[in-house]
Protein backbone atom coordinates (compact mmCIF):
# COMPACT_ATOMS: atom_id res chain seq x y z
CA UNK A 1 0.00 0.00 0.00
CA UNK A 2 1.10 3.58 -0.67
CA UNK A 3 1.85 5.18 2.39
CA UNK A 4 2.21 9.28 1.19
CA UNK A 5 3.27 9.87 4.61
CA UNK A 6 7.04 8.26 4.99
CA UNK A 7 8.30 8.86 1.91
CA UNK A 8 11.93 9.28 2.72
CA UNK A 9 13.59 12.69 2.53
CA UNK A 10 14.88 13.57 -0.82
CA UNK A 11 12.54 11.28 -2.46
CA UNK A 12 9.95 12.64 -4.69
CA UNK A 13 6.66 11.07 -5.01
CA UNK A 14 5.75 11.28 -8.82
CA UNK A 15 2.53 10.71 -8.24
CA UNK A 16 1.80 13.33 -6.02
CA UNK A 17 4.81 15.90 -7.34
CA UNK A 18 3.90 18.12 -10.82
CA UNK A 19 7.97 18.92 -10.47
CA UNK A 20 9.09 15.14 -10.54
CA UNK A 21 8.87 14.91 -13.77
CA UNK A 22 12.67 17.26 -13.89
CA UNK A 23 15.50 14.78 -14.60
CA UNK A 24 18.78 14.40 -13.11
CA UNK A 25 21.99 15.16 -14.79
CA UNK A 26 23.99 12.56 -15.76
CA UNK A 27 26.93 11.43 -12.88
CA UNK A 28 30.64 12.33 -13.50
CA UNK A 29 30.73 15.79 -15.27
CA UNK A 30 31.28 13.96 -18.33
CA UNK A 31 29.18 14.28 -21.07
CA UNK A 32 28.59 10.98 -23.25
CA UNK A 33 30.72 13.40 -26.22
CA UNK A 34 34.09 13.33 -24.06
CA UNK A 35 34.16 9.48 -23.45
CA UNK A 36 36.24 8.01 -25.80
CA UNK A 37 36.17 4.39 -24.02
CA UNK A 38 32.66 4.87 -22.72
CA UNK A 39 31.11 2.23 -20.22
CA UNK A 40 30.54 -1.19 -21.23
CA UNK A 41 27.85 -3.73 -19.77
CA UNK A 42 29.24 -7.63 -20.40
CA UNK A 43 27.84 -10.75 -19.95
CA UNK A 44 28.86 -13.23 -16.96
CA UNK A 45 29.43 -15.98 -19.84
CA UNK A 46 33.44 -16.53 -18.33
CA UNK A 47 34.19 -18.35 -15.58
CA UNK A 48 36.83 -15.74 -13.98
CA UNK A 49 33.91 -13.29 -14.57
CA UNK A 50 31.82 -15.72 -12.36
CA UNK A 51 34.61 -16.42 -10.26
CA UNK A 52 35.30 -12.69 -9.68
CA UNK A 53 31.43 -11.41 -9.23
CA UNK A 54 30.86 -14.29 -6.83
CA UNK A 55 33.76 -13.11 -4.77
CA UNK A 56 32.46 -9.33 -4.35
CA UNK A 57 29.03 -10.85 -3.72
CA UNK A 58 30.82 -12.95 -0.58
CA UNK A 59 31.91 -9.47 0.89
CA UNK A 60 29.26 -8.71 4.01
CA UNK A 61 29.60 -5.18 3.09
CA UNK A 62 27.57 -5.88 -0.23
CA UNK A 63 25.32 -8.98 0.41
CA UNK A 64 24.22 -7.23 3.89
CA UNK A 65 21.93 -5.43 1.80
CA UNK A 66 20.57 -7.71 -0.54
CA UNK A 67 18.22 -10.74 -0.56
CA UNK A 68 18.30 -13.92 -3.39
CA UNK A 69 15.46 -15.07 -2.00
CA UNK A 70 14.49 -18.50 -0.06
CA UNK A 71 17.13 -17.03 2.78
CA UNK A 72 19.95 -17.52 0.47
CA UNK A 73 22.61 -14.47 1.81
CA UNK A 74 25.43 -15.24 -0.58
CA UNK A 75 25.78 -16.88 -3.91
CA UNK A 76 28.33 -19.27 -5.19
CA UNK A 77 30.33 -19.29 -8.26
CA UNK A 78 28.19 -22.28 -8.86
CA UNK A 79 24.58 -20.53 -8.03
CA UNK A 80 25.80 -17.72 -10.38
CA UNK A 81 26.42 -19.57 -13.26
CA UNK A 82 23.13 -21.32 -12.62
CA UNK A 83 21.48 -18.18 -12.69
CA UNK A 84 23.41 -17.02 -16.35
CA UNK A 85 21.92 -19.31 -17.66
CA UNK A 86 18.11 -18.97 -16.76
CA UNK A 87 15.64 -16.47 -18.06
CA UNK A 88 14.75 -15.29 -14.69
CA UNK A 89 17.48 -12.93 -14.25
CA UNK A 90 19.58 -10.68 -16.09
CA UNK A 91 23.10 -10.19 -14.80
CA UNK A 92 25.94 -8.00 -16.63
CA UNK A 93 29.13 -6.88 -14.95
CA UNK A 94 29.98 -3.27 -15.67
CA UNK A 95 33.36 -1.42 -16.87
CA UNK A 96 34.50 2.00 -15.82
CA UNK A 97 34.67 4.50 -19.19
CA UNK A 98 38.33 4.43 -19.68
CA UNK A 99 39.38 0.55 -19.55
CA UNK A 100 37.36 -2.62 -19.77
CA UNK A 101 38.52 -4.28 -15.70
CA UNK A 102 34.79 -5.06 -14.17
CA UNK A 103 34.39 -2.96 -11.41
CA UNK A 104 30.58 -3.74 -10.29
CA UNK A 105 27.38 -6.33 -11.15
CA UNK A 106 24.06 -5.33 -11.90
CA UNK A 107 20.73 -7.53 -12.25
CA UNK A 108 17.51 -7.87 -13.10
CA UNK A 109 15.90 -10.50 -11.08
CA UNK A 110 12.74 -12.27 -11.27
CA UNK A 111 11.92 -11.61 -14.74
CA UNK A 112 8.70 -12.48 -15.39
CA UNK A 113 8.25 -12.62 -19.59
CA UNK A 114 4.93 -13.16 -19.57
CA UNK A 115 3.67 -10.57 -17.12
CA UNK A 116 6.69 -7.78 -19.06
CA UNK A 117 7.95 -7.20 -15.16
CA UNK A 118 11.20 -7.57 -13.24
CA UNK A 119 10.77 -8.02 -9.71
CA UNK A 120 14.27 -6.21 -8.58
CA UNK A 121 16.63 -4.15 -10.11
CA UNK A 122 20.18 -4.22 -8.14
CA UNK A 123 23.95 -3.19 -8.01
CA UNK A 124 27.22 -4.18 -6.19
CA UNK A 125 29.97 -2.08 -6.70
CA UNK A 126 32.90 -4.77 -6.80
CA UNK A 127 36.14 -2.31 -7.05
CA UNK A 128 34.97 0.20 -4.12
CA UNK A 129 37.45 2.77 -5.73
CA UNK A 130 35.51 2.81 -9.03
CA UNK A 131 32.93 4.79 -7.02
CA UNK A 132 30.15 7.21 -9.84
CA UNK A 133 29.49 4.42 -12.46
CA UNK A 134 26.82 2.40 -10.66
CA UNK A 135 23.35 3.89 -11.83
CA UNK A 136 24.69 4.67 -15.47
CA UNK A 137 25.24 0.78 -15.05
CA UNK A 138 21.82 0.37 -14.23
CA UNK A 139 20.53 2.35 -15.89
CA UNK A 140 21.90 0.90 -19.39
CA UNK A 141 20.49 -2.57 -17.71
CA UNK A 142 17.11 -1.16 -17.42
CA UNK A 143 17.36 -0.19 -21.42
CA UNK A 144 18.26 -3.78 -22.19
CA UNK A 145 15.02 -4.98 -19.86
CA UNK A 146 12.97 -2.28 -21.64
CA UNK A 147 13.49 -2.30 -24.78
CA UNK A 148 15.18 -5.88 -25.93
CA UNK A 149 13.23 -8.01 -23.02
CA UNK A 150 10.07 -6.00 -23.48
CA UNK A 151 9.49 -5.27 -19.73
CA UNK A 152 6.48 -2.66 -18.74
CA UNK A 153 7.31 -2.25 -15.00
CA UNK A 154 10.93 -2.83 -13.20
CA UNK A 155 10.64 -3.00 -9.35
CA UNK A 156 13.20 -2.70 -6.73
CA UNK A 157 13.74 -2.14 -2.93
CA UNK A 158 16.42 -1.18 -0.44
CA UNK A 159 16.95 -1.25 2.66
CA UNK A 160 16.19 2.11 4.73
CA UNK A 161 19.31 3.13 5.83
CA UNK A 162 21.51 2.46 2.40
CA UNK A 163 21.63 6.24 1.08
CA UNK A 164 23.31 5.03 -1.87
CA UNK A 165 21.18 2.89 -2.79
CA UNK A 166 18.80 4.93 -2.12
CA UNK A 167 20.10 7.85 -4.22
CA UNK A 168 20.56 5.99 -7.08
CA UNK A 169 17.23 4.69 -7.67
CA UNK A 170 16.00 8.43 -7.23
CA UNK A 171 18.61 9.04 -9.85
CA UNK A 172 16.93 6.22 -12.13
CA UNK A 173 13.73 7.89 -11.31
CA UNK A 174 11.88 5.20 -9.74
CA UNK A 175 8.90 6.03 -8.23
CA UNK A 176 8.59 5.71 -4.21
CA UNK A 177 5.90 3.18 -3.69
CA UNK A 178 5.76 1.98 -0.01
CA UNK A 179 7.61 0.73 3.10
CA UNK A 180 8.38 -3.02 4.28
CA UNK A 181 8.38 -2.92 7.75
CA UNK A 182 11.26 -5.00 10.12
CA UNK A 183 11.72 -7.44 7.27
CA UNK A 184 15.40 -7.29 6.28
CA UNK A 185 18.08 -8.40 9.21
CA UNK A 186 21.82 -6.87 9.49
CA UNK A 187 23.37 -7.92 12.88
CA UNK A 188 20.99 -9.12 14.58
CA UNK A 189 18.62 -5.68 13.65
CA UNK A 190 15.41 -5.72 11.78
CA UNK A 191 15.28 -2.62 9.13
CA UNK A 192 13.06 -1.53 7.37
CA UNK A 193 13.17 -2.02 3.30
CA UNK A 194 11.95 1.08 0.91
CA UNK A 195 9.99 -0.17 -2.52
CA UNK A 196 10.27 1.39 -5.72
CA UNK A 197 8.97 1.07 -9.24
CA UNK A 198 9.75 1.85 -12.36
CA UNK A 199 7.64 1.92 -15.96
CA UNK A 200 8.99 1.50 -19.17
CA UNK A 201 7.92 4.92 -20.32
CA UNK A 202 9.24 6.52 -17.23
CA UNK A 203 12.95 5.19 -18.31
CA UNK A 204 15.41 7.66 -19.45
CA UNK A 205 18.96 6.21 -19.87
CA UNK A 206 21.48 8.23 -17.72
CA UNK A 207 23.74 9.06 -20.70
CA UNK A 208 21.23 9.82 -23.06
CA UNK A 209 20.19 12.93 -21.03
C1 LIG B 1 25.02 1.19 -3.80
C2 LIG B 1 26.28 1.17 -4.65
C3 LIG B 1 26.09 0.20 -5.81
C4 LIG B 1 26.51 2.59 -5.19
O1 LIG B 1 27.66 2.59 -5.99
P1 LIG B 1 28.24 3.98 -6.55
O2 LIG B 1 29.20 3.68 -7.65
O3 LIG B 1 28.74 4.80 -5.42
O4 LIG B 1 26.92 4.64 -7.14
P2 LIG B 1 26.71 5.99 -7.98
O5 LIG B 1 27.89 6.90 -7.77
O6 LIG B 1 26.36 5.66 -9.37
O7 LIG B 1 25.40 6.63 -7.36
C5 LIG B 1 25.17 6.63 -6.00
C6 LIG B 1 24.65 7.98 -5.54
O8 LIG B 1 24.66 7.86 -4.13
C7 LIG B 1 25.64 8.74 -3.61
N1 LIG B 1 26.37 8.01 -2.59
C8 LIG B 1 27.38 7.12 -2.76
N2 LIG B 1 27.76 6.64 -1.57
C9 LIG B 1 26.98 7.27 -0.65
C10 LIG B 1 26.90 7.21 0.77
N3 LIG B 1 27.67 6.40 1.47
N4 LIG B 1 25.97 7.97 1.38
C11 LIG B 1 25.15 8.77 0.68
N5 LIG B 1 25.18 8.87 -0.66
C12 LIG B 1 26.08 8.13 -1.31
C13 LIG B 1 26.53 9.14 -4.75
O9 LIG B 1 27.11 10.42 -4.51
C14 LIG B 1 25.54 9.17 -5.87
O10 LIG B 1 24.70 10.31 -5.78
P3 LIG B 1 24.91 11.58 -6.76
O11 LIG B 1 24.62 11.09 -8.11
O12 LIG B 1 23.91 12.58 -6.28
O13 LIG B 1 26.33 12.02 -6.59
C15 LIG B 1 27.52 0.75 -3.83
O14 LIG B 1 27.64 1.61 -2.73
C16 LIG B 1 27.46 -0.69 -3.33
O15 LIG B 1 27.89 -1.61 -4.00
N6 LIG B 1 26.90 -0.89 -2.12
C17 LIG B 1 26.78 -2.24 -1.54
C18 LIG B 1 25.70 -3.07 -2.25
C19 LIG B 1 24.40 -2.32 -2.27
O16 LIG B 1 24.00 -1.68 -1.31
N7 LIG B 1 23.70 -2.42 -3.41
C20 LIG B 1 22.42 -1.79 -3.55
C21 LIG B 1 21.35 -2.76 -3.17
S1 LIG B 1 20.24 -2.89 -4.51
Amino acid sequence: MLRGDDTPPGHRNRRTSPTAAAWPKPCGGMGTQHRSHPMKLLPLDRPDLIELVAGWLGKEENYKWLDFGNGVHTVTAVALKIMTQRELHLLRVYTPDDSDLPIGVCGLSNVDRRFKTAGSLWVVLGEKRYGGYASRAASKLLTIGFRELGLEAVGAWTVDVNAAARRGLERLNFTYIGRQRRCHWIDGRPYDRLLYDLLATEHRELDHD
